[in-house]
């Protein structure tokens, strides 16, 4: 392929879903480019993820981390344009909501190149939310929107969406836990031993969104909603592996964790997946777990208002509980003790390759369109002169 692909990514969760894009890319020896905004920079956030993932360190990182949110958007979009400008790429994909996603998308708008977004889509029609205007921006001004389940699929089409733009392609979440479970069971097998949980017998939290974590109610809502869980299973761990954000936040509001509350760093994605699958439930307010229980039939209790995640709600495989402690220890019950049938709401696991596809075929269009026009100006060229060579 003679055209030019960019990959903007910047948070752990993008890494992990732009892994196996990456490595199709790579096997289809597309000539492709990764930018990494920087905006996830710990060690355990980022490093991390590329080693276990086996993809290589990104051609560029800006080093954006840290940065407050306005500054942090100019300082990327500034930083991707300029390395545009000098790559020339033809393609960017982005995937999902965060703020290096709207900047890359944003840059590459402005450059006149083709935007692709995977993820696209996902509502939770809550406008407060970085995250849902960060998608929504970013879906209406991509040339290629890559949906991933029929929930994302109307919401294109209540927005009136050109459904030539739109393709479904599942969800990376899916091949990337295909193509890594057996790898972390193989490599990490000891892991729940060295952290003396027992399979089935513990549960698993994370919650790291700006809404819940900034808000010292809310937050502590979270937590005294876990101490009830703890109290009403003595016998079970609740492991929580601590994004930083959170970190900072329990610190500053001086918050006490109930003793039966195991706090860890975050971990990789290796060992999270065999955290996930050992688990009892999930209690998160994440995106990518949401999807993660499903696939891996862990009932999940979602600490959250709303979710754009829909699809795991209606098949029964998940639960909103907000921040509401005691509404939290119910739908833990709730859960424990529901039947689930699983479902496959995120399709099969080869969303990568449903993705460039796509890509492809636009691009072959896009010649054809091209080759069209060219033959056009070459046959009204010809004709003109043959009429002046007449006369
Ligand atoms: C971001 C995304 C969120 C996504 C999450 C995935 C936006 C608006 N938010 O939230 O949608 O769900 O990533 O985890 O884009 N920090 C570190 N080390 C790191 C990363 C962060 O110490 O590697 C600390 C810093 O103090 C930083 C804070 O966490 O200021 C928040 O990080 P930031 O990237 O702004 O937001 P997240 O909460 O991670
Ligand atoms: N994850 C991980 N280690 C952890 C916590 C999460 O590898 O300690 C992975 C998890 O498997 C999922 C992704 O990180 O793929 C979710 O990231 P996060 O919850 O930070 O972001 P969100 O999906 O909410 O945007």
């Amino acid at each position: 392929m003679r055209y030019k692909v960019a990959v903007v990514l910047g948070t752990r969760p993008e890494i992990i879903k732009m892994s196996p894009v990456i490595r199709e890319l790579r096997r289809r020896k597309i000539n492709y480019f990764v930018i990494h905004t920087g905006q996830h920079y710990s060690e355990n956030m980022d490093t991390l993820f590329f080693k276990e993932l086996d993809i290589a360190k990104p051609k560029y990182n800006l080093g954006a981390g840290g940065l407050p949110f306005n500054k942090q958007i100019g300082f990327m979009v500034n930083g991707i344009e300029k390395i545009f400008r000098k790559e020339v790429p033809y393609v960017c994909i982005v995937q999902g909501d965060t703020v290096s996603v709207i900047a890359g998308a944003l840059a590459a708008k402005k450059l006149d190149i083709v935007v692709v977004h995977h993820e696209a889509g996902l509502r939770s029609h809550d406008i407060t939310m970085p995250e849902e205007i960060n998608r929504i921006i970013t879906d209406h001004i991509s040339e290629l929107l890559c949906f991933p389940t029929k929930d994302a699929l109307k919401n294109l089409q209540e927005e009136q969406f050109n459904p030539m733009l739109y393709r479904n392609t599942g969800n990376t979440v899916v091949d990337a836990v295909n193509q890594n479970l057996e790898i972390a069971k193989r490599k990490k097998a000891g892991l729940l031993e060295s952290l003396k949980l027992e399979y089935k017998k513990y549960f698993l939290t994370t919650f790291h969104r700006a809404e819940n974590v900034d808000k010292k109610e809310r937050l502590k809502g979270i937590i005294d909603g876990l101490s009830k869980v703890a109290d009403k299973h003595r016998d079970r761990m609740i492991v929580l592996p601590l994004h930083p954000r959170t970190k900072k936040k329990i610190k500053e509001f001086k918050l006490k964790m109930h003793k039966n509350i195991k706090i860890i760093n975050p971990v990789g994605y290796l060992e999270f997946l065999i955290l996930e699958e050992g688990a009892e439930l999930i209690l998160s307010d994440s995106g990518g777990i949401q999807e993660e229980a499903s696939i891996l039939k862990v009932p999940c209790v979602t600490l959250r208002d709303n979710t754009e995640r829909p699809e795991t709600l209606s098949a029964g495989m998940n639960v909103l509980a907000g921040t509401n402690p005691i509404l939290i220890a119910k739908c833990a019950e709730q859960m424990l003790r529901k039947k689930i049938v699983w479902k496959n709401v995120f399709g099969y696991g080869k969303a990568a390759v449903k993705i460039i596809d796509a890509i492809e075929a636009l691009m072959k269009k896009r010649r054809n369109v091209f080759a069209i026009f060219r033959w056009l100006f070459l046959s009204l060229r010809r004709n003109i002169v043959n009429i002046f060579s007449r006369r």
